[in-house]
C-alpha cells in the first residue's frame, strides 16, 4: 500500500515500510526503510530533523541529507545517481518534487523486462521531479506489491531543456541507510567458478564498486548485492538487497560519508556509456528490485525466489514442472551423427527421461567452433532427415526434442558474414577482434534483430521443437559508441520478447559461457539458466549455493555429467552427482550408452527421485544450512510452503580421520508435526529435526552425500 501523508510518501510492504518526504526545498529526503511501521501521520521533522527539513536557508547541505535520486555537485558531493551534460556545459543539477501520482498497477519499462502483476496487487508511485535550470526532468517509478517485502524501482528521465543533451550516468535507483557496522555481500568469480560468495566490511569512502563492463551481466560480478548488518546470517540479521532486472553493463557501489550515511547506487555502469537526448526525448533505466529482510540472508532470497518465480517469467513453464533432459554436448561434442544422438535418445527414453537436447554442431559445416555460426541451416552430411525430421524421431521415442542456437553470434567462416560483413559489432576502420573465433552481431540494427527473430523462427516453425538453449559465448569488444551496450540489450529484450511470445510452449533456457549472463532480465524470457559449464559436483556445490542467493532453484540448471570431470578432472560418485544435481533443474549430460546396467539402474533411480522432488524443487523455500565456502561441509534443504514436505541434502568434501559430523538443524518445518524419512522409512519429530538437527552420515570416502526426503505424516 502506497500512502501520502502530509509531506510523507509511506510505501509499505507485507513486513516492511519505506518512506521519504518533500521537504520545505522541493527535495526529496530518505526517511527510513525498514520494519513495517503503522501508517500515521508522522511529524520527524518537527521532532527534531530540522537537518532534513531545508538546506537553503543556513547553508545546510544536501551531502548531509539522505536523498531518494542525488545529484553531484549542488553541494552534495558524493557519487550521484545522474548525470546529465546540459546545454550550459556542465553536469551541475538539482531536481526538485514538481508532482507525484499513485496507480494500481506495476511500471512495464519500456523495451526492457520488468515485474508483473501476478496474482499481486501492485501499486506504483510516481514522482516527478523537475530542473529547470538544468532542462532536466525525472520520473521516480516506486512500485510495492501487497504480498512481498519489495520495491521495484526505475527511473525516466526527459530532456526540457529545448535544445539537446546527454545522460551520463543514470542509476535506477539510490537508496540512502543510516551507517551501523554493515558489510556488503556480493557474487564474484569466473568461467567454471561463477557467483562464489563475497564479503566486504563497509568503512568510510567508496567501499564497494561491483561494475562491469565486459558486455553481458558476466560471469564476473552479478548484478545483485547485500548490505547487511555486521552480525546477520543466513538466519537473522537485517539485510537490505538490490538486484537489477539487466543484462547489460551494469554498476553497484557503495559510499560510506562522514555524515554517518550509506549511499547504494544501482542501475546500468555509466562507464562506457552516454545516451544523447533531443528535445522532449525520454531515457529510461532499467527496473532494480530492494528488498528488506530482518530473517538474514535467507530472508532475502526466499523473498527473491517468490517474486522471481511469480512475477518475473514471461514464460507458462515458468511454473511448470520442468523436463528432466539429456543434453549430447559432453556426450559427443561436435562429434555426432544422427545414428549416435538417436541411440542417446533412444536410452535417455529407456531410463524415463523427458528431452533430448541437440547442442551445438548440428548446423552449417560446423565440425568445431571456428565456423558456420549464423548459419541456421541443419547440416545434412550429420542430420540427414533434417531438424524436423530428427525432432520427429526424438517425438516418436516419446520424448520432446531440443534445440541449441548461439544467436546473436558469427563466425567469420559462415555464409552470413560473407554476405552480411557490416552486421557485426566493430569500431570503423580498427580489426574487430575475435572471441571464440566468433564475433557479435551488432542487435543495435533493427534488420540483424529481424534476421535473428526470422533464422530461429524459421526452425521453430517446421520442427517440433519444444525447447531451445540459447547460448551466446563471447564478451562484448569494440563497441562502437558510448551506449552501445545498452542499445545492444533493448535489441536483445526485442529478440527475445517477440520469439518467446511467437512461441509460447518453447521452453527456452539461457546459457552464456556456461553462467555469464545469470541474471533476471534473461529470467523473465527464459525460466532455466545453464548455471556453470563446471559440472563438477564439488564445484557445484558452491556454484549452486551462491547462485540461491537470488534466484530460484527452479532457475538453476544442474547435470550430472561422466567423471572424470570434463572441467577439473575430479572423479564423485554417480550418487554424489545426482544429489547435488537435484537442487536444480535436473538433467544429464553424457553418453549414456556406455553406461553399464549398475549404472544406469542407479540413474533410473535419480529419474524417479527427481520426478518425486520436482514440485518441491520448483515452488518450495529454500534455506541454506551450511556454506561450502565456509568449510568442509555443504547443506541445504528446500522446504514446502506448507511444511508438508522437505529434502535435506548435505555433502562433505574430504573425508576426515575419526570423524565427529554435527547435527544440521532444518528449517521451515512444524513443530508438533512427524515427519517420515521416505528414503530410510525413519520416523523424526520437526522439533527434534529443527531444534536438535540430523546428523548426515557419509561413510568414509571424499565427497560424499548424505539426503532425506521428509514427509509430514498426517494424523
Ligand atoms: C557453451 C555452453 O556453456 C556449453 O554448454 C555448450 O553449449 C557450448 N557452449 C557449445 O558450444
Amino acid at each position: 500500500m502506497i500512502v501520502k501523508n502530509g509531506n510523507i510518501f509511506h510505501l509499505q510492504g507485507k513486513n516492511t515500510s519505506y518512506m521519504f518526504s518533500v521537504n520545505e526545498s522541493g527535495d526529496l529526503v530518505h526517511l527510513y526503510y525498514g520494519k513495517k511501521l503503522r501508517d500515521k501521520k508522522y511529524d520527524w521533522y518537527i521532532r527534531g530533523n530540522s537537518a532534513l527539513s531545508s538546506c537553503d536557508a543556513s547553508g545546510k547541505s544536501l551531502d548531509a541529507i539522505p536523498q531518494e535520486y542525488p545529484a553531484y555537485g549542488y553541494t552534495d558531493l558524493k557519487m550521484p545517481a545522474y548525470e546529465v551534460l546540459n546545454k550550459n556545459g556542465n553536469t551541475v543539477s538539482r531536481l526538485t518534487f514538481k508532482s507525484y501520482d499513485i496507480v494500481d498497477d506495476i511500471h512495464p519499462v519500456d523495451g526492457m523486462p520488468y515485474l508483473l502483476k501476478g496474482d499481486m496487487r501492485p501499486q506504483t508511485l510516481y514522482i516527478t521531479l523537475e530542473d529547470k535550470n538544468a532542462g532536466i526532468e525525472a520520473i521516480l517509478s516506486y512500485t510495492v506489491f501487497d504480498n512481498y517485502d519489495i520495491i521495484a524501482r526505475n527511473v525516466r528521465i526527459k530532456n526540457i531543456s529545448g535544445t539537446k543533451m546527454t545522460v551520463q550516468r543514470a542509476y535506477s535507483l539510490a537508496l540512502e541507510v543510516p551507517k551501523s557496522g554493515y558489510k556488503a555481500v556480493y557474487l564474484n568469480g569466473g568461467w567454471g567458478n561463477e557467483r562464489n560468495i563475497k564479503e566486504t566490511e563497509i568503512t568510510e569512502g567508496i567501499k564497494l564498486d561491483i561494475s562491469v563492463a565486459r558486455g553481458a551481466s558476466s560471469h564476473d560480478i552479478n548484478p545483485f548485492v547485500m548490505v547487511a548488518d555486521k552480525d546477520a546470517d543466513e538466519g537473522s540479521g537485517a539485510v537490505y538487497s538490490a538486484v537489477l532486472i539487466y543484462s547489460g553493463n551494469h554498476s553497484t557501489t557503495v559510499e560510506s560519508d562522514r555524515y554517518g550515511n550509506i549511499r547504494l547506487l544501482q542501475g546500468i555502469n555509466p562507464f562506457g556509456f552516454a545516451w544523447e537526448l533531443e528535445d522532449g526525448e525520454v531515457f529510461e533505466t532499467p527496473q532494480s528490485i530492494l528488498t528488506y529482510s530482518e530473517q538474514g540472508y535467507g530472508g532475502i532470497s526466499r523473498e527473491l525466489h517468490d517474486v522471481f518465480r511469480n512475477n518475473l517469467s514471461r514464460s507458462k513453464w515458468a511454473k511448470k514442472e520442468r523436463p528432466i533432459l539429456i543434453n549430447n554436448w559432453e556426450a559427443t561434442y561436435f562429434d555426432f551423427d544422427e545414428e549416435k544422438l538417436l541411440s542417446i535418445a533412444r536410452c535417455a527414453k529407456e531410463q524415463g527421461m523427458d528431452l533430448f537436447v541437440l547442442d551445438d554442431g548440428w548446423f552449417g559445416v560446423r565440425d568445431n567452433d571456428r565456423c558456420s555460426l549464423g548459419d541456421w541451416f541443419v547440416n545434412r552430411d550429420k542430420i540427414p532427415s533434417g531438424i524436423d525430421g530428427l525432432a520427429k524421431k526424438v517425438n516418436d521415442l516419446g520424448l520432446r526434442f531440443g534445440l541449441w542456437f548461439e544467436p546473436e553470434a558469427i563466425n567469420p567462416d559462415s555464409k552470413l558474414y560473407r554476405a552480411h560483413p557490416d552486421w557485426i559489432i566493430r569500431v570503423p576502420g580498427m580489426e574487430p577482434s575475435l572471441g571464440r573465433y566468433e564475433y557479435l552481431l551488432d542487435l543495435a540494427k533493427d534488420e540483424v534483430c529481424d534476421y535473428i527473430i526470422n533464422a530461429v523462427s524459421d526452425i521453430l516453425r517446421t520442427a517440433n521443437v519444444g525447447y531451445v538453449k540459447w547460448d551466446m559465448n563471447r564478451v562484448m569488444t569494440d563497441m562502437p559508441y558510448p551506449g552501445y551496450n545498452h542499445k545492444f540489450y533493448l535489441g536483445f529484450y526485442r529478440v527475445m520478447s517477440t520469439i518467446c511470445t511467437s512461441f509460447p510452449d518453447v521452453l527456452f533456457e539461457g546459457c552464456a559461457s556456461g553462467g555469464g549472463r545469470f541474471d533476471a532480465g534473461v529470467l523473465a524470457y527464459m525460466p532455466q539458466i545453464w548455471t556453470s559449464d563446471n559440472s563438477d559436483a564439488v564445484k557445484r556445490l558452491q556454484i549452486q549455493y551462491g547462485t540461491s542467493l537470488a534466484y530460484p532453484i527452479s532457475s538453476i540448471s544442474a547435470h550430472v555429467t561422466a567423471v572424470p570431470n570434463h572441467q577439473n578432472g575430479r572423479v564423485t560418485s554417480l550418487k554424489t552427482r545426482g544429489d547435488i544435481a537435484q537442487c536444480g533443474v535436473f538433467g544429464y549430460e553424457l553418453d549414456i550408452t556406455k553406461m553399464t546396467e549398475d549404472e544406469l539402474k542407479e540413474l533410473r533411480e535419480q529419474i524417479t527421485d527427481c520426478k518425486k522432488l520436482r514440485p518441491l524443487m520448483l515452488n518450495g523455500d529454500f534455506y541454506r544450512l551450511k556454506n561450502p565456502f565456509e568449510g568442509n561441509i555443504c547443506a541445504w534443504e528446500m522446504a514446502a510452503k506448507d511444511k508438508s514436505e522437505a529434502y535435506l541434502m548435505c555433502a562433505k568434501v574430504l573425508s576426515e580421520a575419526h570423524e565427529r559430523e554435527k547435527a544440521i538443524k532444518l528449517c521451515g518445518l512444524s513443530a508438533d508435526a512427524d515427519y517420515l524419512d521416505t528414503y530410510t522409512n525413519t520416523v523424526y519429530g520437526g522439533d527434534e529435526l529443527m531444534y536438535k538437527g540430523i546428523v548426515p552420515k557419509f561413510g568414509m570416502y571424499d565427497f560424499a552425500t548424505y539426503t532425506v526426503h521428509l514427509v509430514k505424516i498426517e494424523n
